[in-house]
């Protein structure tokens, strides 16, 4: 397959010391700085260290397949159909004008970082740009759906893109047909019974050893280099964890073997890692019980989620980290959501709507936490989370949000805000970044002075926490919600792959006179 991989034409070429272009590779020696903290009463001991590491970034781009478990569903439909309307070049009429395709809303793609200053200001590239990574129109996707429309009526079904683009992309989208796959009714919504007409049969062992079978089918017939599987199936109800059933790897497949409760969501993540593919969340229930942690670990294969950060929880985790950071104390939060969609409809059923609960509500956590001068330990503000099923609003989903703050001297601060767009259209470009950036971190190791071996990054990427509602990250190490913090972090990591200093915003040249 080695001969399909493309080497890219770096777009940022950096000119140091300290970095160093081979055939394979992009190599940087990279100075991380971090600080230990003793902490006695209100003060504070601060003492800084550093470690030397050199990164490496293979530089051949592989071609890329992404399996979509739920393929046929709005989101399944949208991010495949914004593809093929990208690679295509289409464009379209509406009421209100010719439209293009675009990436608006991927971080990669239509985002930029500032790269330095030249003679006539800030210098600005693509994120894309920055290191080599997989362009979206070169991605290949499969996937499975419980339901077996193709994906021209299922685009048609979802209600997400223009008439008149859908039917341009017919002749291409009726082609693809989603692949059979597991049901087990308990796990979503009853309302979803209807849908369930193309499924795999057997037992849990069965079932699992044919999703392997599909990955290897998809590879070799596609001709991709690298598969990932992403979850954008219905959100399911959270599974017990229990020990002796899914609490460590063996156990876990054990447990599939004889047929004991497991999720379909961890079967695909048992199957995926498995074949060795990454495996994402992209819904909020708990796929990765720890006995799939633990499998992922053993075969050093990524894994990520869960459930896409894509509107109001984005926006919360920006809004509760800007108030905090200032100095003002959010003391309620309360957060609406009607929409017409089929996940709206799921959702509507409490042990689903539980699931997203939940991961909805621990999203401003370590922001409040960050603060024990407006919060007491323990501490929270008040946030509770409504959804609603409206089925005339369709995919246009409706958020209604209040924050209520303290400010100075007993004064309070409150906030409504009314946020409406089509869920499905912020979702697929997420989902894009999610399997680029693992893909590329996929091709990046490390090593320290103390540590020469190389090796990649945790086999739980935190990475992804961006595009995260509930980011999963290594036991131990903290989950980081606020929007700042993991934008920066994403960037840094890159620009520490490329040897340069994390972005500071100090300006230091234009504060002096
Ligand atoms: P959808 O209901 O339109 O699509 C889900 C698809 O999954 C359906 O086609 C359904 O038939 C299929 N499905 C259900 N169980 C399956 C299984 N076991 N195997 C294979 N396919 C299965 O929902 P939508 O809007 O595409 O959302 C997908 C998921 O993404 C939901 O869980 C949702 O909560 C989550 N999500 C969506 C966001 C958004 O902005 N659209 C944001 C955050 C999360």
């Amino acid at each position: 397959h080695c001969c399909r991989l493309i080497v890219m034409h770096e777009k940022v070429r950096i000119n140091s010391a300290d970095v160093k272009y081979t055939e394979k590779h992009i190599e940087s020696r990279y100075c991380y700085h971090t600080a230990s903290v003793r902490r006695d009463g209100d003060t504070f001991t601060v003492t800084p260290s550093s470690t030397e590491f050199i990164f490496r970034t293979e530089r051949k781009v592989p071609r890329l397949g992404v399996m979509l478990v739920g393929w046929g569903g709005n989101n399944g439909t949208t991010v495949t159909a914004a593809v093929l309307a990208n690679k295509l070049g289409l464009t379209w009429k509406t009421k209100t004008g010719l439209k293009k395709a675009n990436y608006y809303g991927s971080l990669l793609e239509s985002s930029t970082v500032c790269l330095g200053s030249s003679p006539d200001g800030e210098v600005y590239a693509p994120f894309r740009d920055l290191l080599p990574m997989v362009h979206p129109n070169d991605i290949v996707f499969d996937g499975w759906d419980i339901s077996s429309l193709d994906l021209g009526r299922a685009m048609e079904r979802a209600q997400v893109l223009d008439w008149s683009l859908q039917e341009k992309l017919w002749p291409h989208m009726s082609q693809l047909k989603p692949r059979p796959s597991v049901y087990i009714p308990e796990f979503i919504a009853a309302n979803q019974e209807h849908r369930a007409d193309n499924l795999i049969r057997g037992s849990k062992a069965e079932q699992v050893a044919q999703i392997r079978r599909d990955i290897c089918d998809f590879r070799e017939k596609s001709g991709v280099d690298k598969v990932l599987v992403l979850w954008t199936a219905n959100t399911e109800r959270f599974c017990d964890v229990i020990p002796g059933v899914n609490d460590t790897a063996e156990n876990l497949l054990n447990s599939i073997q004889m047929g004991r409760e497991v999720s379909p969501s961890t079967m695909f993540a048992v199957a995926s890692v498995l074949e060795g593919c990454a495996y994402i969340n992209g819904s909020p229930q708990n796929t990765f019980v720890p006995g799939a942690v633990d499998l992922a670990l053993q075969r050093g294969v990524f894994i990520g989620g869960d459930d896409f950060k894509s509107g109001q929880t984005k926006l919360k985790s920006v809004l509760v980290d800007f108030l905090v950071s200032t100095g003002i104390k959010p003391t309620s939060i309360v957060s609406y959501n009607h929409l017409g969609n089929n996940d709206g409809l799921n959702l509507s059923a409490l042990q689903q709507f539980r699931s997203k609960e939940i991961s909805k509500s621990n999203v401003v956590d370590d922001i409040v936490q960050s603060n024990p001068v407006l919060y007491r330990p323990r501490e929270k503000p008040d946030h509770c989370v409504v959804i609603k099923y409206v089925p005339y609003v369709g995919d246009s989903k409706r958020a209604m949000d209040e924050y209520t703050s303290e400010i100075m001297m007993g004064g309070t601060n409150t906030m409504a805000l009314h946020n409406t767009c089509e869920d499905s259209l912020l979702a697929s470009p997420i989902i894009l970044d999610l399997v680029i950036l693992t893909e590329l971190c996929q091709r990046i190791t490390f090593c320290t002075q103390d540590d020469p071996v190389f090796q990649g990054f945790h086999s739980v990427l935190s990475l992804l926490s961006f595009l995260c509602k509930a980011p999963l990250v290594p036991q131990g190490a903290p989950v980081v919600n606020a929007f700042f913090r993991q934008r920066a972090c994403i960037e840094n990591v890159m620009r520490a792959c490329l040897g340069l200093p994390p972005q500071n915003h100090m300006q230091l040249e234009h504060k002096m006179t």
